[in-house]
């Protein structure tokens, strides 16, 4: 049976990007790889169509297959709307209701891109960590939350909140991966001033019993920030929460060069299949600025591609075969828009990446 595929290119170059990665499907397809894919709306597209960033079809749809790739949501376009509907909320609502709450983010640096850092080359070189983000609970979610008045003047209010079993199975997935990886595992939180981040302490260090292989240790999540500017390479997994999760993920992508490259996995429990729920996405944004001027890059959605051929599909060769692909195109010198820098060359538009990495599928 064909692996089942929903697709929600979404706002600004989410759209592009996609167009890129169908091309990697499509030449999947010839080799006797059928994915049935399908596609539907997300975020401002969605509202635009519908007056709702995720059309409850589109969330049924997403609840039953086998993967869902999104390209990227939001735009200022959308910034007045209110904040129940806004592009966001699409995306946030898909992570919350197929109870996606581990969030793989790597930050790997293609040795063709090491002096495109804003970091030295000896300090990011060869790097090759994973971030895993606690993504459906926390700050993101926790009640009481919004805008009150209260004396005369207005409250903003959020509620960091984590549970016990929230916080075992996310340390679950990081000890899991650690094991696959170099046993190496980093729990941030701030357990110097938050409840929440002494329970996180306390239950990560409980579930590590289980994985007497891992060495794990733990930072403060501001010192965690400093430590990855600083020597990133101290790293292999890192395990953290919603909010710090998100910062810690930014930082940790730009040490790569980049936010063009870097792809992500949101992972929840097992389906039938055994394959987790799971939805991919690049960890950019839609990036207004330059979308639909074929300037994108659509190397992290390709490599978002790859980690679904890997975990939802069972295809891990197949998934070496794309990011082998990707980095020959960058050792070829290749570069969109994003990774010019001081360079010199004349960038290759979106389509031209799309194609070369298919190109690249090929010859290998
Ligand atoms: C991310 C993004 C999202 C988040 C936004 C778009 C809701 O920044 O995936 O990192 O804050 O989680
Ligand atoms: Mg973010």
């Amino acid at each position: 049976m064909a692996h089942s595929l929903l697709i929600l290119p979404g706002d600004g170059i989410g759209p592009e990007v996609m167009a890129e990665v169908r091309k990697v499907i499509d030449w999947f397809g010839t080799k006797g790889h059928a994915f049935d894919v399908s596609e539907d709306l997300v975020g401002g597209a969605a509202y635009d169509a519908h007056g709702t960033p995720l059309h409850d079809d589109t969330m049924a749809k997403a609840q039953e297959v086998d993967a869902v790739l999104l390209g990227a949501v939001g735009g200022p376009k959308y910034d007045v709307l209110d904040f129940s509907v806004k592009p966001e909320r699409g995306l946030l609502r898909l992570r919350k209701e197929m109870d996606l709450f581990a969030n793989l983010r790597p930050a790997q640096c293609f040795d063709a891109l090491a002096d495109f850092s804003s970091l030295k080359r000896e300090v990011v070189a060869g790097l090759d960590i994973v971030i895993v983000r606690e993504l459906t609970s926390g700050i993101y979610f926790g009640e009481p939350r919004g805008i009150i008045t209260e004396n005369n003047e207005r409250v903003g209010i959020n509620t960091q909140r984590y549970t016990e079993s929230e916080i075992e199975r996310v340390a679950r997935s990081a000890f899991e991966l650690a094991m696959k990886r170099n046993r190496k595992l980093c729990s941030m939180e701030k357990a110097n001033v938050m409840e929440s981040g002494i329970l996180w302490r306390e239950v990560v260090t409980e579930v590590g019993k289980d994985y007497p292989e891992v060495a794990l240790s733990h930072m403060y999540a501001d010192a965690g920030a400093m430590q990855l500017c600083r020597w990133p390479k101290q790293f292999d997994v890192i395990v953290t929460d919603n909010l710090f999760g998100d910062l810690l993920s930014d930082a940790a992508a730009m040490l790569t060069g980049s936010l063009g490259m870097l792809p992500s996995a949101s992972l929840g429990a097992p389906m039938a299949n055994g394959r987790p729920k799971a939805l991919y996405e690049p960890v950019h944004g839609s990036a207004p600025d330059i979308a639909g001027q074929g300037k994108a890059n659509p190397i992290a959605c390709i490599l978002s591609f790859a980690m679904a051929l890997r975990y939802s599909f069972d295809l891990g060769d197949e998934a070496t075969r794309v990011e082998k692909a990707v980095e020959t195109v960058l050792a070829d010198g290749l570069r969109t828009a994003d990774l010019l820098g001081e360079e010199g060359k004349s960038p290759v538009s979106t389509s031209e990446m799309g194609d070369a990495i298919v190109a690249a599928l090929a010859a290998a």
